[in-house]
């Protein structure tokens, strides 16, 4: 599963370097780092809602607040 978090300038300034620490901290932990790629990317023209994060070509909005619960569901969920 192919995960892409941006790191443009509106994204950034919306917490994806925190995002993408806790991302790799969820993914360490639930021993899933040979089926989950982590990725960075930059702006992909969807920094309206949040920090855009693609999972396997879906665009989804994330915040720091919700980026367990995001794990959980879209990722976790789908492996
Ligand atoms: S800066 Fe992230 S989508 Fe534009």
């Amino acid at each position: 599963m192919k995960v892409t978090i941006c790191i443009g300038s509106a994204c950034h300034l919306k917490g994806s370097r925190e995002i993408i620490q806790k991302m790799q901290q969820l993914v360490a932990a639930n021993q899933v780092s040979d089926k989950v790629d982590l990725n960075g990317a930059f702006c992909s023209g969807n920094c309206v809602n949040g920090v855009c994060v693609t999972v396997d070509g879906t665009l989804y909005s994330v915040s720091p607040e919700t980026t367990e619960e995001f794990f959980k569901k879209e990722i976790m969920g789908r492996l």
